[in-house]
């Protein structure tokens, strides 16, 4: 009995097909080397899937998504892929893609009880209390939603410049920029924040470290 999940096998079994005969060294060559120029770190949803919305090949992107594209520092998966796309890989840009309608961002604008992610949740609830004054300002609802979605891309774009992994990156290798984007699932298109971030001139206060005394 063929089972609906045999499709993607089956699309997978073409999608080789296709690639060797344009390439016969494709995939030779690809299990070789990764050598991607990028980071990207995404929201799960099924909607934004990094390489096909940005063009990009296998090869291309190293990718970390998680709910609501969140930098949080406790988080050792976030901070393993972060470190090794940063000091193995040597990626030039980290882009933090969120996107508009993000579940999880519009769950923690509100009071409901949905269980175990709500400990999640509550890092992008820190993020409306950090804002509260400008979305709260904001009457319609949906308009306050896609602000929020903004905002948390940028508050996760500067947690990751708080990190020692990319502060002594922009040090010692003068790299990687970080990016703040949104995506668009209306419309399929990514709008870039004013957010950029390349070097120790961008944090302050005590999230600035100094050299490390060795
Ligand atoms: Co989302």
């Amino acid at each position: 009995m063929s089972q609906v999940y045999m499709k993607l096998l089956d699309n997978n079994k073409a999608w080789v097909k296709e690639k060797l005969s344009k390439d016969p060294d494709y995939f030779l060559r690809l299990s070789k080397l990764q050598a991607p120029d990028y980071l990207w770190i995404g929201c799960s949803d099924s909607r934004v899937p990094a390489n096909e919305i940005t063009g990009t090949q296998p090869g291309e992107v190293f990718v970390h998504r998680n709910i609501a594209n969140m930098v949080v520092h406790t988080d050792m998966n976030m901070l393993s892929v972060l470190d090794y796309a940063v000091n193995v890989l040597g990626v030039k840009h980290v882009i933090v893609c969120g996107h508009y309608g993000c579940g999880g961002v519009l769950a923690a604008m509100g009071n409901q009880q949905f269980g175990l992610i709500d400990n999640w949740l509550r890092h992008i609830k820190d993020v409306y209390y950090l804002h509260r004054n400008e979305l709260d300002a904001i009457a319609d609802t949906e308009e306050r939603g896609r602000r929020f979605v903004e905002l948390n891309v940028m508050e996760q774009v500067m947690d990751l410049s708080k990190t020692s992994i990319i502060q002594n990156s922009w040090k010692n290798h003068k790299r990687p920029t970080i990016h703040g984007w949104v995506y668009d699932l209306k419309t399929g298109i990514i709008n870039e924040l004013n957010v950029l971030m390349d070097g120790m001139e961008d944090v302050s206060g005590v999230y600035k470290f100094e050299d490390k005394k060795s």
